[in-house]
């Protein structure tokens, strides 16, 4: 879910202000009096008023962003659902954005689900997805109605076929592919083994299985498939290749069972830019590859073109998204290093731990200034692998300055914990001129919260 962007920023101090950082910025960020102003806001000011560490969402960046997949898609084909993947940001003010940009919700677990209730999304437009769900997220799914559910095993779709039947209402389901095809950020591989926990395998016929298992059980719609063939996608040809098989899968499927499939959702992946040079392929070019490959396939084949999904994720926040902290203290180890030590670290980004993910960084009070030297940010945790960026060019930071680490909008939040026990930072959207609390900041009174003894 989250390999490294491609090429790295190289552990040189490149002289770059923020000027030169649009492109893993927000939309509306820009450089006034010598600051970083994110949606009209002061972020030097907001993070004086609303406390470090912080993560601050431009609401104007996802909309756009939204929107941009909407139209992109629907270009080329009329029935495109946009299901963005909750996975990447999650709070109840996100998912009212987008119920309003008539996109559909991915969830993938029974919290998430728990989230869209709560913000009253409707809930046709919910898919649920998950290798594991338990039967009471089954459950929950059936109780809620929810537009489909992707299944994921034989063993789940027994379970759903029977709770179905036992609540006398029929669910719509998408069985999950394993295409054989997986993308490389920059190529796709093909992979024969289809070695993944997720969903069922082309090649051994064990998807061909599964459809024919959908289609005879009570309780539950065989609606079409659903495939994910990786994230952080530069390559759009390794969509283009997925599509081929899947729709040649299709087309299979048409024949041994007489039913047509309906619904085509291949999922999410389109990379971002996290690092400066990075240049991701445009959602337009997404929608181009994707939606009129899969009519052409179609064509090809001579088969109905199915209604279609698409399911981005960190295309979506990743660059909407900045963290802002507080510089503690800059520790100089001659001929060896210098790290800046902010008020966060690994509990609200793990992606530099765990996958070594690459962030450019800037001070948000110097941000008219050149990235004069190279340290390393670090985080407050008590592991040695707690950075938040490795060789990060800055401007010469001092205790006390607003470090801004850009594209933290996907997978951070979401994947943040309370190690130490570590409060979470707060998330605030901001829009023209204003901010506003979406997720408040946690306190030591929440982390107890669950204590009972
Ligand atoms: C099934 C599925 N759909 C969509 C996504 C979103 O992917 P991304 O955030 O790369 O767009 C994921 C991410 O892991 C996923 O597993």
């Amino acid at each position: 879910m989250g390999k490294p962007s491609g090429p790295r920023t190289p552990a040189v101090a490149d002289l770059k202000t923020g000027h030169d950082l649009t492109s893993v910025l927000p939309m509306t960020a820009e450089i006034r009096d010598g600051r970083l102003w994110i949606g009209g806001v002061d972020t030097v000011e907001l993070a004086r008023e609303a406390g470090t560490a912080l993560y601050v969402m431009d609401e104007h960046t996802i909309r756009t962003r939204l929107a941009e997949y909407v139209k992109w898609t629907r270009y080329h084909w009329k029935d495109v659902d946009v299901v963005y993947a909750g996975k990447a940001f999650l709070s109840l003010a996100m998912i009212k954005i987008v119920a309003e940009e008539d996109c559909c919700l991915l969830c993938a677990s029974g919290g998430e689900l728990a989230y869209a209730v709560r913000a009253g999304f409707p809930m046709d437009r919910v898919q649920m997805h998950g290798n594991n769900k338990t039967p009471a997220e089954l459950g929950e799914c059936l109780d809620a109605r929810i537009g489909r559910v992707v299944v994921d095993n034989f063993e789940e779709m027994e379970r759903l076929s029977a709770m179905a039947a036992e609540r006398g209402v029929t669910q719509k389901v998408l069985v999950r592919v394993t295409p054989g095809v997986e993308a490389d950020t920059h190529d796709f591989i093909m992979t024969g083994a289809e070695d993944s926990k997720f969903g069922f395998g082309l090649n051994q016929g064990l998807a061909m299985e599964a459809v024919k298992r959908a289609i005879e059980l009570p309780g539950i719609e065989f609606d079409g498939l659903h495939m994910h063939i990786g994230s952080q996608i530069f390559a759009l040809h390794s969509f283009a290749k997925a599509i081929e098989v899947i729709v040649e899968f299709m087309c299979r499927i048409e024949r041994e069972t007489g039913v047509a499939v309906r619904m085509l959702d291949v999922g999410g992946g389109l990379g971002v830019a996290y690092g400066a040079p990075d240049e991701p392929s445009t959602v337009k070019d997404f929608g181009k590859v994707v939606v009129d490959g899969i009519k052409e396939e179609c064509e090809k084949h001579g088969i109905a073109v199915p209604r279609m999904a698409v399911e981005p994720g960190r295309s979506i926040v990743a660059n909407a998204g900045v963290t802002l902290y507080t510089v503690g203290s800059v520790k100089e180890i001659p001929g060896i290093r210098t790290y800046v030590a902010v008020d966060g670290g690994m509990s609200d980004n793990i992606r530099t731990s765990l996958y070594d993910a690459h962030y450019e960084a800037l001070i948000a009070n110097k941000a008219d200034k050149p990235r004069d030297m190279v340290a390393s940010v670090a985080g407050k945790h008590c592991e040695s692998g707690d950075i938040v960026v490795n060789d990060a060019p800055l401007q010469s930071p001092e205790p006390g300055d607003v470090l801004c680490v850009c594209a933290t909008g996907a997978y951070c939040q979401s994947m943040a914990s309370n190690y130490n026990k570590q409060v979470r930072p707060g998330v605030v959207f901001v829009r023209d001129g204003e901010w506003r609390w979406s997720v408040r900041r946690e306190t030591y009174d929440d982390l107890m919260h669950t204590d009972v003894g």
